[in-house]
């Protein structure tokens, strides 16, 4: 588990203070991926290397499976940061080892002995897929591969704790997934606490239990993501959803935005509406997604402009709601219209 309390981080800089990290409170629980987002310059990398007191924070403690790595002497700390590893956009590899070499580094420094290591390094390949890629040297490796060695080596010392700061950016989409997915089963096998940093919402949608918005500083938004996808007043929540198909809807008509999580939503929900505006309903566009074990909908329809309120509460005493903030989307005919909020 790793808390984090009253986090402040400030630079001097030419007699000036800038606040990177404003008093924050964080908690990743066992088993848990938790993420945090933000614009570039907002923190996150801060943040990570103040979990791993890389970088001193100004004030406040970091708690990390108990242990308060802040008020930690120099000896307990290089103990209490093997419970922490870390996994990086650059993978940080060595170009002169192979790929076993490279996983078998934090063993070797622990003066590990040779055998136990080479079975301790077969064991974490196997784990994250590379069984067979022992003897290649990362320039033999494909991005997501290198990106693999990395989690092995990450996961030499058996941590606690995974730190991840844009693990997966600028990696294609296929290797993306195989990291996301190792993440998981990390979490889901080993119980690992696991600190997400990333810009790309589809991995949190994918992945991460909860996710935080830090902007200048601080968390500005943040629950846990299968609430925030099903909040209609949540900007993180919206920001969250898939893309959505692009949809056409005759004259006259508009597009209403909706979002369902419930399992009581009934199966001819679209007959219902149309049944009971007398007007015509299309479905323009929708997209299910399991998150979290709970199934997330999200349909653009098409009804009459003159019915969109009728509409709206017909759709909301079935279990669908509509965005508020996002007003009816007007479509001209035969127009691709993205409906996105
Ligand atoms: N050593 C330092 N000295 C002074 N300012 C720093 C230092 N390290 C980071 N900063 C500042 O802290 C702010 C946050 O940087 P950080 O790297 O945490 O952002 P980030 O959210 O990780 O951004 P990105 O998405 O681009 O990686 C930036 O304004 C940066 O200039
Ligand atoms: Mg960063």
């Amino acid at each position: 588990m790793i808390r984090i309390d009253q986090l402040t981080k400030a630079y001097e800089h030419a007699g000036s203070r800038t606040v990177v990290l404003d008093s924050l409170d964080f908690e990743v629980g066992r088993g848990e991926i938790a993420a945090v987002v933000g614009r570039s310059g907002a923190g996150k990398s801060t943040l990570a290397q103040c979990v791993t007191l890389l970088e001193l924070p100004t004030s406040g403690s970091v708690i990390v499976d108990g242990v308060d790595l802040t008020a930690s002497s120099e000896r307990d700390l290089r103990t209490a940061r093997r419970a922490i590893g870390t996994i990086f956009q650059s993978d940080g590899l060595f170009s002169r080892r192979t790929a076993a070499e490279n996983v078998a580094l934090p063993l070797e420094f622990l003066g590990v002995t040779p055998a136990e290591s080479r079975a301790r390094v077969a064991e974490l390949l196997e784990r994250v897929g590379l069984g067979d890629k022992a003897r290649h040297y990362p320039h033999q490796l494909s991005g997501g591969q290198r990106q693999r060695v990395g989690v092995a080596r990450a996961l030499a010392l058996r941590p606690r704790v995974l730190l991840s700061d844009e693990a997966t950016s600028g990696l294609d989409p296929e290797s993306t997934q195989s990291i996301l997915g190792l993440l998981r089963e990390l979490r889901d096998d080993l119980d690992l606490s696991i600190l997400l940093i990333t810009h790309e919402m589809e991995a949190v949608r994918e992945i991460a239990d909860t996710v935080a918005r830090l902007e200048a500083g601080r968390f500005t938004e943040r629950g846990r993501v299968v609430d925030l996808l099903q909040d209609q007043s949540s900007q993180l929540g919206a920001d969250l959803q898939p893309q959505r198909a692009s949809a056409a809807a005759a004259d006259g008509q508009v597009a209403l935005l909706a979002t369902y999580g419930s399992p009581d939503v009934p199966a001819d929900w679209l007959a219902r509406v149309s049944a009971e505006l007398g007007e015509p309903v299309g479905l323009l566009g929708a997209a299910v997604e399991v998150v979290d074990g709970t199934t997330v909908g999200t349909v653009t329809v098409g009804v009459p402009a003159s019915h969109a309120d009728a509409a709206r509460d017909a759709l909301a005493r079935l279990g669908i709601q509509t965005r508020r903030d996002a007003d009816p989307l007007p479509l001209l005919n035969d127009d691709e219209i993205e409906t996105a909020a």
